[in-house]
């Protein structure tokens, strides 16, 4: 039984097999027109979410399957008063659904809510631990705009101790010859428990633009990957994009983030030639149509 709670437990052949996939992008539709016809797809969001509810189920409803959700943990019994454990769902709702997406606040829920499950899981985001649908969309949007994921320099502006920078690091360390400089609040590292499984990849860390700068690598960085800055301080202003330091790279340098933004990734950015957030959330949807295609035994 395919179970998705880790961008680790899919191989880089895997991977492959699903970009190859989504790669067809639109076509998907003509190609695999009701191939989940008759299915059914259990969507249990118990934290918000635009892009991945919904492009979960788009992507299934568009392969012809229907689609039960739930958006609030205390519409179900594993909420007050009964609160119900999240193994108990799982083993209910395996007999109702073919395949269950779910995001939890907490990854512990995750892990409760799969154990006794009996049809494939895709994880949606598990509380700050990983989101490797998200790393998959990430990798892939890396693969179409560089049409490769080995060989990059990339810059990630964040706090490294979230789930879709520790999944997209776990990811990259399948690829070849990744350097990643992660620009944070000083003294805030990846999680033991995420840094012990990238050895593959040379990782550096800086507080400030003025120490990337003197480090002279700005102009070798191709990927910058922003996200949110977590404890907001006084040192916030410090981590928010500027077209300068942009400039100080290669001037289509490819501009991620899996979004929502906040502060740190201002309006104007967007007119920039890498600028690639709105494609990469669309691309969202073609790869989680492939991640479907493949956990229903269809590809
Ligand atoms: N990137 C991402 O997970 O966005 P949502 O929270 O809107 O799904």
């Amino acid at each position: 039984m395919k179970k998705l709670i880790s961008i680790l437990d899919l191989s880089i052949d895997e991977i492959d097999k699903i970009f190859s996939i989504a790669d067809i992008e639109k076509k998907l539709y003509q190609q695999y027109n009701n191939a989940l016809e008759g299915k059914m797809l259990g969507n249990f969001f118990f934290q918000p979410s635009t892009r991945t509810q919904f492009s979960l189920q788009a992507a299934f409803m568009k392969l012809g399957g229907k689609v039960i959700s739930c958006s609030d943990i205390n519409q179900t019994r594993s909420g007050p008063p009964y609160f119900e454990p999240l193994d108990d769902m799982g083993h209910i709702v395996s007999s109702y659904c073919d395949i269950v997406a779910m995001r939890t606040i907490n990854d512990m829920d995750t892990k409760l809510f799969v154990r006794e499950m009996t049809v494939p899981f895709i994880s949606a985001g598990s509380g700050n631990i990983e989101h490797p649908t998200q790393a998959l969309v990430d990798l892939f949007s890396i693969k179409k705009y560089y049409k490769q994921i080995n060989n990059n320099n990339i810059l990630i502006i964040g706090t490294p101790r979230q789930r879709t920078i520790n999944s997209f690091i776990l990811g990259l360390s399948r690829y070849k010859n990744i350097n990643v400089h992660i620009l944070s609040q000083s003294g805030v590292y990846l999680m033991d428990e995420v840094f012990s499984k990238c050895s593959s990849i040379n990782i550096a860390y800086y507080s400030s633009w003025e120490e990337l700068i003197s480090a002279n690598i700005l102009s070798s960085i191709s990927i910058v990957y922003v996200d949110k800055i977590f404890n907001e301080t006084k040192e916030y202003n410090y981590f928010i994009i500027q077209k300068d330091y942009l400039e100080l790279m290669n001037k289509d340098v490819l501009i991620l983030h899996p979004l929502p933004r906040t502060k740190e990734l201002p309006k104007h950015i967007d007119v920039m030639p890498g600028a690639y957030y709105y494609r990469q959330a669309e691309l969202g949807m073609y790869v989680r149509y492939a991640l479907f295609l493949y956990f229903m035994n269809i590809i």
